[in-house]
């Protein structure tokens, strides 16, 4: 069903590449923190202001965070059983650096004092920075202008910086700035929304030591279970023509410099903040300040402009690969840029971490990776940075120890089995009918490995690390599964949950068969082909896990015969075996106030229903595009659709990439609107714990496979574009096979065009096209 709060009032002023607020409001503020949160990939920082937050608790969450950073705690259960997740793993927020006072006299700035003659508030995207600039005037009538500018390095991951300006407006006096480090920091608790908050009751990190000169403040702190250690240092430069003195403070977990400055009416005051993060996850422990000292001599060397830069080419490369432009519509146009602006800023790119589903802008879901990567997100880097996509997976190599581990505890003699949320590897889900019992994880991994190799051809990667990971996991479907005589003795696979969480725990989930089939059967080709041709390689591995020659032919054996559940009188893929036999969902007599139901209802009166949170036989039609025809897509989605509630934000970006390609081309567009802008107009009201990075690697998939059509199948590119009615054109571009192509729509054209890389040959709608160096091809848009 499409709910008619799919297209709301938009909270920020449109504007293609900036995120701007143009007043401060308290109503929105803790939405506000996520939505102008920065990030590289490693430091994110939620947009909390420098100077602290006076308003109500509940309008604010303080958060800084380092992509991987955890610390563990046990699970508690009421009533616990064998084989339950044991412990959970946190992402912290860590050691506060955005800290800049400022005092007139002994007035203090704050947004909830004085008067706030004017403000603004703007995100840039091409920039990556975040800029403050605000009249301030103190209960006194004392009036100042601070401009304040931020951003976290893409050119260095343990480089973040602060460039701050005060200029008095209407008297010359004393202005002090105090900029610190604060390591009493907490994260949230789990109140009522399980999707929020974590265990950690107390402040989780203890302080180590702490070393505080003139400029240079550094706090080291340790996790107690976990035991990493984290080093946090700022190195302050104070740059006016005025007389000033210093003072030094230190209190239990803050370091403090502190510039008391004769300020003179008019003259710019400024202060230039470097900030970096080192942890042991990185570095051995006495490496940790050398290395920070170091970062923070060479930042204040080159100066904040000159950091600045660097990091501003770094992300004009970004949007010369990855824009997507819209033309004619601003505000898809701006929630497109945002949501990829964030993917970037979330993603980790060392390969030993990944991409939370909330990315580094807040605490839901603990900082936990979720197959939200693979499948959701995997494509936009793959397509954009191949490079990037290959350090996801090599990420999921890196746990794939944990995953051999945790399938053991589950009984399996042989294989792995990944966890359904992690950070390092190990099982962490509380909830185990939508969590561990989501088996279709392992599938969704090896889905990712098969594209990258199809559209990369990087076969280093799947010698080194995707062969082993493919065979794991086939192996764990081969254990999992048995053929049922009731079933004709096909190949069954028993509670499980698949990807739609309002139903668990069932037989033949038809995404998990479906998935399942495709990852048996690639192991055995992947075995085929590295006996064939890289057999020392075969051989490392097969004796390295005991691979036994039998089990291949028993993968190839499961993959065909596998059980996959149809209903003739339907004719519609059952999501399960018992899907169909349960009532509908009543969805006429549910307020609206009622969603998200998991809110709302007990699991059970959920599970006893036909509703769907999200896509499950209509994801595999889409990710097995090839294997469905288009009347079978579109009987499918005329019957999911009315029974799904969208309450994940996974599902609206499926449905619009389904409904463009079976022709309901409105729907498309809606489900669009709601994919692009989840978190600018805060479509699911809970962007303020975080932004929903599945759903912003869903817009770019909505843009690239929905409108332009574009598939991948067996190693050949295709498109089928259209152009939305609302817009004048649209225009990406992809990477393919060391390929890169130019895709340009338009009313009635299509134009490619070769920007790099050798000929290459894809389908057109019908039509076969070549492109050569720099040759462009018109052609008639075809989509019907
Ligand atoms: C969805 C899952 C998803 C998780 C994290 C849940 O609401 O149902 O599919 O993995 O959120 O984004």
């Amino acid at each position: 069903m499409v709910r008619d709060n799919f297209v709301k009032e938009s909270i920020y002023p449109l504007h293609e590449w900036n995120i701007i607020e143009e007043n401060f409001d308290v109503e929105t503020n803790y939405l506000d923190e996520t939505i102008f949160s920065l990030g590289n990939g490693y430091i994110g920082m939620r947009g909390n202001f420098e100077e602290g937050y006076n308003g109500p608790s509940d309008t604010s969450v303080e958060g800084t965070y380092l992509n991987g950073f955890y610390e563990t705690h046990p699970i508690k259960y009421g009533e616990p059983a064998f084989g339950y997740a044991k412990n959970g793993q946190t992402m912290l927020n860590v050691t506060n650096s955005k800290i800049i006072k400022l005092y007139i006299d002994d007035e203090e700035f704050n947004m909830f004092s004085g008067n706030l003659v004017s403000y603004k508030r703007i995100l840039s995207m091409k920039k990556g920075t975040l800029t403050r600039d605000v009249i301030w005037e103190s209960p006194k009538g004392k009036k100042v202008n601070i401009k304040i500018k931020r951003f976290i390095s893409l050119a260095n991951k343990h480089l973040a910086s602060i460039n701050y300006e005060v200029v008095p407006l209407n008297f010359s006096g004393k202005i002090t700035i105090a900029s610190a480090l604060d390591g009493d920091v907490k994260n949230l608790q789990t109140e009522n929304d399980p999707r929020v908050g974590s265990a950690l009751e107390h402040q989780p990190l203890t302080l180590e030591d702490k070393f505080l000169s003139d400029s240079l403040g550094i706090i080291v702190q340790k996790t107690p279970n976990t035991k990493f250690t984290l080093v946090c240092g700022m190195e302050n430069e104070l740059k006016t023509t005025c007389n000033f003195s210093k003072e030094n403070k230190e209190i239990e977990q803050r370091v403090e410099n502190k510039y008391i400055i004769d300020a003179t009416e008019g003259e710019k005051i400024v202060l230039n903040k470097y900030i970096t993060y080192y942890t042991s996850r990185d570095y051995l422990d006495d490496e940790l300040i050398p290395k920070a000292k170091e970062t923070l001599t060479i930042a204040r060397k080159k100066g904040f402009e000159k950091n600045l830069q660097e990091h501003i080419e770094i992300l004009n490369k970004f949007w010369e690969h990855a824009d997507v432009e819209i033309k004619g519509d601003k505000a898809l146009q701006q929630g497109i840029r945002f949501n990829e602006f964030h993917l970037l800023q979330s993603v980790g790119k060392d390969g030993k971490t990944n991409i939370a589903a909330k990315g580094l802008t807040g605490q839901g879901y603990e900082g936990h990776y979720f197959w939200d990567t693979e499948v959701y997100i995997f494509p936009f880097f793959l397509y954009n940075y191949p490079k990037i996509a290959r350090k996801l997976l090599e990420y999921r190599y890196s746990i794939l120890d944990s995953a051999r581990k945790r399938a053991r505890e589950m009984a399996h003699k042989k294989g792995a089995l990944y966890p359904w949320r992690t950070i390092a590897g190990e099982e962490c889900s509380a909830y185990y009918p939508a969590g561990t019992a989501q088996y279709h994880i392992n599938a969704d991994i090896i889905y990712a490995v098969k594209k990258y190799i199809e559209v990369t051809e990087d076969m280093d990667f799947l010698l080194k690390y995707g062969a082993e990971m493919v065979f794991e996991t086939a192996r764990l479907w081969a254990d999992l599964g048995s053929y049922i005589p009731k079933k004709g003795n096909k190949f069954c696979i028993d509670s499980v949950t698949g990807p739609d969480e309002y139903t668990a725990i069932v037989n033949n989930n038809f995404y998990t068969n479906y998935m399942a089939k495709m990852n048996l059967e690639f192991g055995y080709d992947v075995a085929n082909l590295l006996k064939d041709k890289y057999l020392d390689v075969y051989n490392r591995i097969k004796e390295k896990i005991n691979l036994e020659e039998d089990e291949i032919y028993e993968w190839k054996k499961a993959a065909d015969n596998m059980y996959l559940p149809y209903d003739e009188e339907l004719d519609i893929y059952p999501q399960d075996d018992n899907f169909l036999e349960k009532p509908v969902w009543d969805f006429e007599n549910t307020p609206k106030e009622n969603y998200p139901l998991l809110l709302h209802y007990h699991p059970l009166v959920i599970y006893r229903h036909q509703v769907c949170k999200q896509p499950d036989v209509l994801l595999a039609m889409y990710l097995y595009s090839d294997e469905f025809t288009k009347e079978v897509k579109k009987k499918n989605y005329d019957y999911y659709e009315p029974v799904t509630t969208h309450d994940s934000s996974l599902s609206t970006c499926v449905f619009s990439i389904l409904a463009s390609e079976i022709g309901y081309n409105d729907k498309a567009y809606k489900y669009f609107m709601h994919t692009a802008r989840i978190d600018l107009d805060n479509y699911h009201n809970n962007s303020q714990h975080g932004v929903h990075t599945a759903c912003m690697g869903g817009t770019w998939m909505s843009v690239v496979n929905g409108f332009a059509g574009m598939r991948v199948e067996k190693g050949q590119l295709k498109f089928n574009p259209y152009l939305p009615n609302n817009w004048d054109g649209y225009r990406f571009r992809i990477m393919f096979k060391g390929r890169r192509v130019e895709v340009n729509v338009d009313r009635e054209n299509v134009t490619y065009k070769l920007l790099d890389g050798k000929p290459i040959n894809f389908k057109h709608g019908s039509k076969s096209i070549s492109l050569t160096d720099d040759e462009m091809v018109k052609v008639p848009i075809e989509h019907n």
